[in-house]
């Protein structure tokens, strides 16, 4: 079988009903982050995993309905936190014990990076060094999410600093994909963005990125920060999954497939909140240009 293609699910009535006719022909796969379909909050006094919200129904059954399988891509599990708090730690993975028995994910990624820092929960992950005693938590994160989804793996994540030489990632993230059926979820938009706000060369850095280990590769737009952000007026590019996906993230994908032997599946990623009426038929054609890219892949080359 080829290569699938898959759309992001939002926990957003508003983003489900006006793409339903595209959920409904587009993607082969959904793909969710778990989190968004948990409520209850750590320090609750709550003990086990988090209760499954509406959203958690709403995806299930769309799923089944369309028979369409499910891939996880979390946010918030602290993958690269060297001491993560037991207490969220366990309750995170009891959470994606008891998901995985309903959602059955082909596999589960997070993004590389810490999103707990001090005890202190933060909404994006942040960079983490590139150490071996780093490498060493990742390392311990993904086995302990094995223990529930067979395959697991991280995403390249967009950043705004590098603790280290962003050139040197890739081989760190190599040293942290030891492990068995670890993998790389590729994001062309995040290495495009980090690459402009950095200031090196997204090529140099996919030539040295291990991508026969990437599982999964994520489509999606951003934008720029507004100009009055840094004192200097430099904009930054931006994460935002909130516009069509540039020809640069495009032309970055071409150049990878070829090297992604293991890739199973693309996934266009769009934020809610963000999809006008007009916003429909561009997804669709992005969810048709990316079927048309794939099958124009040829591995090996
Ligand atoms: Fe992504």
């Amino acid at each position: 079988m080829g290569v699938a293609v898959g759309f992001s699910l939002q926990p957003d009535e508003a983003f489900l009903e006006l793409l339903d006719p595209v959920l409904r022909t587009e993607p082969d796969y959904f793909e969710i982050a778990p989190e968004t379909t948990w409520r209850g909050r750590l320090g609750d006094g709550e003990e086990g995993p988090f209760a499954s919200n509406g959203f958690a129904d709403r995806f299930h059954r769309l799923g089944q309905e369309l028979s369409k399988p499910f891939v996880a891509h979390g946010v918030g599990l602290s993958i690269g936190t060297r001491e993560p708090d037991p207490v969220r730690r366990r309750r995170w993975l009891d959470s994606i014990r008891r998901d995985q028995a309903r959602f059955q994910y082909e596999w589960y990624t997070d993004h590389l990076g810490a999103s707990v820092l001090d005890g202190i929960e933060v909404t994006m992950p942040m960079a983490v060094p590139q150490t071996e005693e780093a490498a060493r938590a990742v390392r311990a994160s993904l086995e302990q999410l094995r223990a529930h989804v067979p395959d697991v793996g991280f995403e390249n994540t967009a950043f705004l600093y590098f603790l280290g030489d962003p050139l040197k990632e890739p081989a760190w993230i190599s040293s942290c994909l030891t492990g068995p059926r670890t993998h790389l979820l590729l994001d062309v938009h995040n290495l495009y963005a980090n690459a402009l706000n950095a200031g090196f060369d997204p090529y140099e850095y996919l030539d040295l990125l291990p991508l026969d280990r990437v599982i999964e590769a994520h489509v999606s737009g951003g934008s720029w920060s507004e100009d009055k952000w840094l004192a200097s007026g430099m904009q930054l590019r931006l994460d935002s999954h909130d516009g069509a996906v540039p020809e640069e993230a495009w032309k970055l994908l071409e150049t990878a497939l070829p090297r992604c032997s293991s890739l199973r599946g693309v996934t266009l990623e769009r934020m809610y909140g963000t999809v006008e009426p007009g916003d429909v038929a561009i997804l669709r054609e992005e969810l048709t240009r990316l079927r048309a890219t794939l099958g124009r892949r040829h591995v090996g080359r």
